[in-house]
């Protein structure tokens, strides 16, 4: 083990657990003084420790402007104190209540066509609405002062699932101001940068300058791109605005917002360094057609996302213990997922296992969103019985708090570059961006290999390899930066459209990849684009150093790459580009640079990534070769070491265990040789040294 690594503190150290509870609404309940003494015996035999309170609120905490009714609250508080728990309060501004969008009708959001909505709805706030931003500030500070000693107050849970635009006037002047910033108040800058000589799209005041919008402009690659980041730095900054108060008045009280895992807007990189720590809600559709590996994978790199914008233990602020709502179908989880999901996310590096929601209530659109507590009202229900067994099995892994999953590769999953690809007219329609990056993320999950999901900003040095599948887009810096690290000693892997444009979208002159072109060695003269139907083959070049062998299909995108300095690896076993490369390595420095030029078919990736792993002998969590569909996930603090097994199968798998000595750390008995896991099992062992 590495000896740099350390054990971060608890979220709060004032609970050194791993947390489990979930979304708690007693304000849907407050006529029901039975019910809420129930909930309190609920929890206890759901061994939670931890419920989110406060999370749509609002109407209750002030039901007319500025009347603060905060008496139930207490009681919750106090109750939850009692008890030996803690609450995870909310800050209400996810919903407003009616009085407020009456009275402020300039608080809802202006949609694209530049409509204002109607109230109603949660998430319908304008982020630059001043009296907005005011309501805000005054419940907040209102909340703050009264829990700020209270013994249940864990963490600040900011607003919910930010997300959105608004096209308000207000909002278009934020915007025109952004721009000045960005551009140095320069318009001259920004037409360049725009390319605005196309189509007399020239800008000669500030004030011509609207967002993109269906019935206007939508042309403009750059006006896009940069409407898109002002629209997340706007809402940082209305978060940053709702965290001032908190940090005031609690400035020991951590705070995180609830994200939504790979989200196509919210650039999570931009709220990470306003947070304490990082929460997530995840509601994987398990049990879909076909089985679940590809899912798993999916959620693996979801996972390892969360982890990696902090570097540190995450939270799993909402999961389902059933089923959604929202879903096409609503399949109930087969016995064993329930925990299997769980531990999938705390073997990633989450700090907790928390819920949507605690109870499910009789009315309004989530009434048969699955939840802890059902209709029926008691305990001798399936999922409850699943939620207490989770909750047994976190609190035996103490041990495990702070600890982290240490990698030595890194896919590189850029939200400017994803939107980049969204916004280009070419190749193809449909470009499958985080769909790629999934294919490349999951070889390493299934050999057991810890990796971080980072962006383009990212810290390279630390990692043996970084794989960045399409990096199309190339901000400033990012090429030397990646030059660099092959050049000292990293291996680098990039794909079929890498580095095309710049930060504006403006495309590299002189030949693609651009500033890459050199640590690649390659130029791409041409970029096929297939339909579905088509397809190519590769064919790797005979004795290639990775000793691979056999033709894999490809399809979709095929880049007709000249190698300059690269070894040819690969090439295509078709087409009029038949014999033309397909795979390069490039060596550069102490490192190597590989370029992957056409979508191949998974198996290819899987081999690929299988002997690049074995040449350069990254760590896995395991020695022995993981059976399919189980993985293997290592927590540790450099000293002690927490393997968890989770079998993904609807059959059971033995793993082979190697050399080591295990102890099961739920069952507290000596494991060695193989463990075995039933259906959809998992296991947390640690290492006897
Ligand atoms: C989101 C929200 C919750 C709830 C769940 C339902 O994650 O944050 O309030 O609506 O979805 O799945
Ligand atoms: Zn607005």
């Amino acid at each position: 083990m590495s000896p740099d690594l350390h054990r971060y503190p608890p979220i709060n150290p004032r609970c050194p657990h791993l947390l489990h509870g979930g979304d708690y609404n007693p304000e849907q309940w407050l006529d029901s003084p039975k019910i809420l003494d129930e909930d309190f015996r609920l929890m206890k035999l759901a061994h939670v420790n931890a419920m989110t309170v406060g999370v749509f609120s609002w109407a209750a905490l002030e039901p007319q402007e500025g009347v603060f009714v905060f008496d139930w609250l207490d009681r919750i508080m106090d109750r939850l104190a009692e008890a030996g728990m803690f609450a995870v309060l909310a800050t209400p501004s996810g919903a407003r209540p009616a009085w407020m969008s009456r009275t402020y009708p300039q608080v809802l959001r202006v949609a694209e066509n530049r409509l204002r909505n109607l109230p109603g709805q949660r998430h319908n706030h304008c982020f630059t609405s001043p009296v907005y931003r005011e309501k805000c500030r005054l419940i907040n500070t209102a909340l703050a002062h009264r829990y700020k000693d209270h013994p249940a107050l864990l963490v600040w849970h900011v607003s919910n699932e930010y997300s959105g635009q608004c096209h308000c006037d207000l909002c278009q002047q934020a915007f025109r101001d952004w721009l000045r910033r960005r551009y140095g108040d320069s318009l001259d800058a920004l037409n360049k940068a725009w390319w605005t000589a196309f189509w007399s799209r020239t800008f000669t005041a500030w004030e011509q300058i609207e967002s993109p919008s269906g019935r206007g402009e939508k042309s403009l690659i750059g006006l896009n791109l940069d409407w898109r980041r002002f629209v997340v730095d706007q809402t940082v900054d209305f978060l940053r605005a709702e965290i001032a108060p908190l940090k005031r008045i609690t400035p020991a009280v951590p705070v995180t917002t609830n994200m939504m895992g790979a989200h196509p807007t919210m650039n999570y990189w931009k709220f990470a360094p306003e947070l304490d720590v990082i929460a997530n809600d995840i509601y994987p559709p398990w049990h879909g057609a076909g089985d679940n590996l590809p899912l798993a994978a999916h959620v693996a790199f979801v996972h390892d996302l969360m982890r990696s914008l902090k570097g540190r233990p995450f939270m799993l602020m909402e999961s389902t213990p059933s089923t959604t709502n929202w879903q096409e179908v609503s399949k109930l989880k087969r016995p064993g997922m329930h925990r299997l999901a769980s531990l999938q996310a705390v073997a990633h590096g989450a700090d907790t296992v928390q819920y949507f929601q605690w109870r499910k209530g009789r009315g309004a659109s989530e009434q048969f969103h699955g939840a802890v507590v059902d209709h029926a009202g008691h305990e001798q229900t399936r999922v409850f019985r699943d939620v207490a067994e989770v909750g047994e099995v976190l609190a035996k892994l103490d041990d495990l708090v702070g600890t982290v999953t240490a990698a030595e590769v890194a896919i590189l999953m850029d939200w400017e570059n994803r939107w980049a690809l969204e916004e280009i007219q070419a190749v193809r329609k449909q470009k499958g961006y985080m769909e790629t990056c999934g294919d490349h993320h999951r070889p390493f999950w299934s050999m057991g290999i810890a990796t971080d999901v980072i962006d383009a900003g990212g810290d390279l040095s630390k990692y043996k390899l970084v794989a960045a599948p399409m990096l199309f887009m190339l901000r400033d810096g990012v090429a030397e930066r990646i030059e660099k690290f092959v050049a000292a000693g990293g291996t680098f892997v990039a794909t079929y459209l890498t580095g095309q444009v710049d930060a504006s979208a403006l495309c590299f002159l002189g030949g693609f990849p651009g500033p890459l072109r050199k640590v690649m060695g390659i130029w791409v003269e041409e970029t096929d684009g297939l339909y579905d139907a088509d397809a190519n083959t590769l064919v790797p070049a005979a004795g290639n150093e990775l000793g691979l062998a056999g033709n894999y299909q490809v399809r979709e995108i095929c880049d007709l790459v000249h190698a300059e300095t690269a070894a040819v690896v690969a090439t295509y076993g078709g087409d009029f580009y038949a014999g033309r490369p397909a795979v390069t390595v490039n060596r550069f420095g102490q490192g190597q640079a590989w370029y992957i030029a056409t979508r191949s078919e998974y198996a290819f990736l899987a081999d690929f990534y299988g002997r690049l792993a074995g040449a350069l002998k990254l760590r896995r969590a395991l020695e022995a070769p993981l059976p399919e569909g189980v993985s293997a996930c290592v927590r540790t603090d450099g000293r002690r070491e927490f393997l968890f097994l989770l079998n993904f199968n609807a059959a059971g798998r033995i793993v082979p265990l190697g050399a080591g000595r295990y102890r099961d750390v739920l069952t507290g008995r000596e494991i060695k040789g193989q463990a075995e896991l039933g259906v959809y099992g998992s296991a947390v062992l640690e290492r006897i040294t």
